[in-house]
């Protein structure tokens, strides 16, 4: 496991995950990318409300650390095995149960492109750079990666951000409908502590259920979706949820 290339620590009921690999603008390599599921995990268990994926320093991430693709990625067969545990980090990221926020500054490429699509929402600075250069490198994009771009992005600029493998600017991916919001560097951390508190004060088990529910439409997944709706239901939270209603005072949600 790549501990020093994935950190992550809960800070005020936050869960922090950060991306490092200062050298190679956060760009990550295999063992990183296999060491995000489990801080994924550690984060929720510790009991994270809602999980910030960042970069160290001044970028977000360059995507994977090509320099190992001539051992890790150099045929199919590898490929296949490489991209299991690219796949996997995404999926971490979509399936967590609790909301995924990606705090975007500089580059924001590549797979690191990927964990900001698996991500629920994505915040930028407005000097963020984005691109998923594939047809440069001549490989094919993983078609569960491809799923959360043409979810966040519609198909047209999916293909139009792969087709041309060009740098798109933040104000364009606004354009496009990736980014939920553009900030000044300076008022980025302000901006997404600001959602991540509203998020954590809310009931967490509903914050659950609209996830599953909103994976259903891409996904099938009814059957999750409709589990983690009636749960809700059945617990403490609903309780306070109307008791704190009828009292009107503000509920305070444990998320059980
Ligand atoms: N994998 C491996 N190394 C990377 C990397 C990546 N994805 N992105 C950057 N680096 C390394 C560079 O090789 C360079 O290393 P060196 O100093 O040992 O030569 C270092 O980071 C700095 O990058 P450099 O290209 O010199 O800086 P730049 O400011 O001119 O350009 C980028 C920065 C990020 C635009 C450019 O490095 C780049 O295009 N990287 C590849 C991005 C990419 O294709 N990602 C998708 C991977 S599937």
């Amino acid at each position: 496991m790549s501990q020093t290339h994935v950190m992550g620590k809960i800070d005020q009921s936050i869960g922090k995950l950060v991306l490092s690999n200062a050298k190679k603008y956060n760009a990550l390599p295999q063992s990183a990318w296999l060491s995000i599921r489990p801080a994924i995990e550690n984060l929720v268990a510790e009991g994270a409300r809602a999980i910030v994926i960042s970069g160290a320093g001044s970028h977000f991430c360059a995507g994977a650390d090509i320099s190992e693709f001539d051992t890790v990625r150099k045929n199919a067969a590898t490929a296949h095995i490489y991209e299991a545990s690219n796949v996997e980090a995404f999926a971490a990221v979509r399936e967590c149960p609790v909301p995924t926020i990606a705090r975007i500054q500089g580059y924001c490429l590549g797979g690191g492109f990927g964990l900001a699509a698996a991500c629920d929402m994505r915040i930028a600075e407005h000097e963020a750079s984005f691109a998923v250069p594939a047809a440069k490198l001549g490989l094919g994009y993983p078609v569960e990666a491809m799923a959360d771009i043409v979810a966040a992005l519609g198909a047209q600029n999916a293909k139009r951000l792969m087709f041309t493998a060009a740098r798109f600017s933040a104000q364009e991916m606004r354009s496009m409908g990736f980014l939920m919001k553009l900030v000044s560097a300076s008022d980025l951390d302000s901006h997404v502590d600001a959602l991540t508190q509203t998020i954590g004060q809310l009931a967490p088990l509903t914050h659950t259920a609209t996830k599953a529910a909103v994976r259903a439409i891409n996904s099938g997944d009814w059957e999750t979706a409709k589990a983690a709706s009636d749960a809700t239901f059945s617990s403490a939270d609903y309780a306070e949820g109307r008791a704190a209603f009828r009292e009107k005072r503000t509920p305070e949600f444990k998320g059980s």
